[in-house]
């Protein structure tokens, strides 16, 4: 058996729930980071006894359009899957069913899935610190509840909360553009860093809002911490956000019940 983590993480916080939705198991990881450019995903040749840890953030209530195709060119193979829908402390809507509705199309068996939360990075004041050690700690006991149910040849796959047709995508996190700021040294980390090409390598203080996805993975790569976010819209869009956003919202797991 062969253990997989995929993950889409601009800013890390998916990437941790990722490890963490993995801890249970002692063999070697192979890591998948499904925005590497240099990784030829149609290639990846998973097996029924593999098991798979898909992560990707949830960005409008939905899977990050960026992400699907790199999802569609997997080939599941009938792997066993945890998959996963990181979400900022508002809500994942109908994240996680497109996820597994996806992985289902192209083969993977969903037996177990979570929508866990992360620092919101755009709005950094909601799910602050998140995973916490009380995240660790559930992440980690449903990772092995999951390792002991994946042991059954007869595990049913999952379903998850979400509607058919999925909501459609809106808010105001994806419009939040990042630019560089006074003290960049167009060192270029970002515009390498970028998932979609918005940033012009000989003009990397800019950026190309029509193909800037908002996911503030350049942001988090900058050595010097000029790049940023208009700190008004930040403003308006935390005020905007603070009632649907300021509670504690809980992780969520989904395993059939036997186990
Ligand atoms: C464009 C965009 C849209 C987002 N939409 C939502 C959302 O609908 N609900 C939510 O709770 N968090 C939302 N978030 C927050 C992310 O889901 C969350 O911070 C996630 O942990 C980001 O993953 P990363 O740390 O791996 O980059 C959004 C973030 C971005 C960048």
């Amino acid at each position: 058996m062969a253990l997989y983590k995929l993950f889409f993480s601009p800013t890390g916080g998916t990437h941790r729930v990722a490890d963490l939705l993995c801890g249970a198991w002692d063999c070697p990881k192979i890591e998948v980071d499904l925005s590497d450019p240099e990784q030829d995903l149609s290639a990846l040749c998973f097996r029924p006894e593999d098991l798979c840890v898909v992560a990707v953030p949830s960005f409008e209530g939905r899977v990050p359009p960026v992400a699907l195709p790199w999802l569609k060119a997997l080939r599941g193979n009938g792997a066993r899957t945890i998959a996963a829908a990181v979400f900022g402390n508002r809500a994942y809507d109908d994240t996680l069913v497109e996820l597994t509705d996806l992985l289902r199309r192209q083969g993977f068996r969903c037996c177990a899935a979570t929508a866990a939360v992360a620092q919101h990075s755009v709005l950094s004041a909601y799910g602050a610190g998140r995973p916490d050690a009380q995240d660790a700690a559930e992440l980690a006991a449903f990772s092995s509840r999951c390792r002991e149910a994946f042991q059954s040849p007869a595990l049913p796959e999952v379903s998850v909360p979400g509607n058919h047709p999925y909501r459609a995508p809106g808010g105001l996190p994806g419009l939040i553009h990042p630019v560089g700021g006074q003290g960049c040294t167009a060192c270029g980390l970002c515009v390498r860093s970028c998932p979609v090409g918005a940033i012009p390598a000989t003009r990397p203080q800019q950026v190309d809002r029509s193909r800037c996805i908002a996911c503030m993975r350049c942001v988090c790569v900058c050595p010097l911490h000029v790049r940023h976010a208009n700190g008004a819209l930040l403003a308006i869009g935390t005020l905007l956000l603070k009632k649907k956003c300021k509670e504690r919202k809980e992780n969520e797991f989904f395993l059939s019940e036997s186990f």
